[in-house]
């Protein structure tokens, strides 16, 4: 197997669909997302901000906690089913919030949302994922969490928040940390202007990096005939209407007073994502937040911010009898989810492993991917020794000195 990294650009193009039975794991989904979408998309994905170091540092936190086995301790298969919020979940892993989904297949928001309720677990759709709230929510099937951005300020996200709760979401996820767009140099390299416009009906932006991936260019132009959206990743106006990727955003500003604006609206469970200290997780819960995520936005926003595994622990011991902690970046493994369950969150959220697999193979892709780390989750629970992901705690890792 060729050593992770980043993939050359000349890899044969594989095509939309590959047989999911290749994905043995997140870095393999990953490889044959390379193969499959043109580089300037790939890396839309696959990129951070600046310099990376964030990015990078979400998924070393993980190899720096070791584990403290128990031996002669639980038989038979581990559980991993939990309840988050009032959602049951066979498995503590969440599909975090992402934009541009159909860029990566046309199978997009609608498909990922399919993937996570036939897996057992939530999705949390964008704001900007390039699909209105109603027609996701009608293919799902499942339980949905929505993921409030303010391209428009305060009316625009009232609209929103009272669409998300028309539609049926179990959840709103208010993302704080995205006041202006992160300096994402790959894309910039590519000569994706910022704010974001990717249109592939018109090619701009992806140029020659179109010719080398023939078959993604033809599965897109079909789906887009298809598509009862006319252009659908098409931008539009600032701020302006968020159905069908007509959202060009340039950042999303949000006061502790329109995260209480909006929890006056919102009658359902409310989770702030984007906290990195203990102060701003207290502050969340004191406008009303239940659940947080700590996370940096998988190193796509402030670079040199700290590694989410690393800055999970002060957050639990602040918030953690009050609220519910949930933790995304850099999980790319079971025994990832099973080192932020003993580090004190009650879930994770993967952002890039399902959307590798997206991109790998579409819907069964998403799947495939869950199913990976749900394999290795049991497996590293049962050579750990312990019976159930709700028993997991700090008792079952060695964390770096912070
Ligand atoms: C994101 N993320 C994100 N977050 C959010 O709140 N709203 C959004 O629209 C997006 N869009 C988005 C697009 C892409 C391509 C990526 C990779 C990520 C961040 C996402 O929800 C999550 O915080 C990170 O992806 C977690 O890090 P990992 O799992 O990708 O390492």
């Amino acid at each position: 197997m060729a050593p992770p990294g980043r993939p050359r650009p000349g890899v044969p193009d594989e095509g939309v669909t590959v047989d999911v039975g290749r994905i043995h794991s997140v870095e393999e989904a990953r490889r044959l997302a390379a193969r499959t979408l043109p580089r300037p998309v790939f890396d839309y994905v696959d990129g951070g901000a600046d310099d990376e170091v964030t990015m990078r540092a979400n998924v070393s936190a993980f190899r720096e906690v070791t584990f403290r086995p128990r031996a002669g301790g639980a038989v038979g298969e581990p559980r991993t089913a939990t309840t988050l919020l009032g959602v049951p979940l066979a498995l503590p892993v969440v599909l975090a919030p992402a934009g541009l989904v159909r860029l990566m297949h046309p199978d997009g928001a609608a498909g990922v949302a399919r993937a996570g309720a036939a897996a057992g677990t939530l999705s949390v759709l964008s704001t900007v994922a390039g699909s209105s709230p109603e027609e996701v929510a009608a293919a799902c099937g499942g339980p949905l969490w929505f993921q409030l951005y303010s391209p428009g300020g305060r009316p625009q996200t009232a609209e929103l928040v009272e669409r998300a709760q028309r539609a049926g979401y179990a959840g709103l996820v208010v993302t704080v940390d995205t006041a202006a767009l992160g300096n994402r140099e790959r894309d910039v390299r590519h000569g994706l202007a910022q704010p974001l416009h990717l249109t592939v009906r018109t090619g701009v932006g992806l140029g020659a990096a179109l010719a080398r991936r023939p078959r993604y260019v033809a599965t897109m132009a079909l789906a887009q005939r298809r598509s009862r959206h006319a252009a659908p990743l098409a931008p539009g106006p600032a701020g302006g209407d968020p159905d069908a990727g007509r959202v060009v955003m340039s950042g999303s500003p949000f006061s502790w007073d329109d995260v209480r604006d909006v929890r006056g609206r919102w009658t359902g469970p409310l989770v702030v994502k984007g906290v990195l200290t203990p102060d701003d997780a207290r502050l969340a819960v004191e406008a009303g937040a239940d659940a947080v995520v700590v996370s940096n936005h998988g190193g796509r926003q402030l670079d040199g911010a700290p590694a989410t595994l690393r800055a999970l622990p002060p957050i639990v011991d602040a918030v953690g009898a009050t609220a519910t902690v949930l933790l995304d970046g850099g999980v790319r493994r079971g025994s990832d989810v099973v080192k932020a369950l003993a580090a004190g969150a009650g879930a994770v959220l993967i952002g890039r492993a399902f959307l590798y697999g997206l991109a790998a193979a579409g819907r069964p892709g998403v799947e495939r991917v869950v199913e990976v780390l749900r394999t290795e989750l049991v497996r590293t629970m049962t050579l750990l020794g312990c019976a159930s992901v709700d028993d997991l705690d700090r008792s079952w890792i060695d964390l770096p000195r912070q």
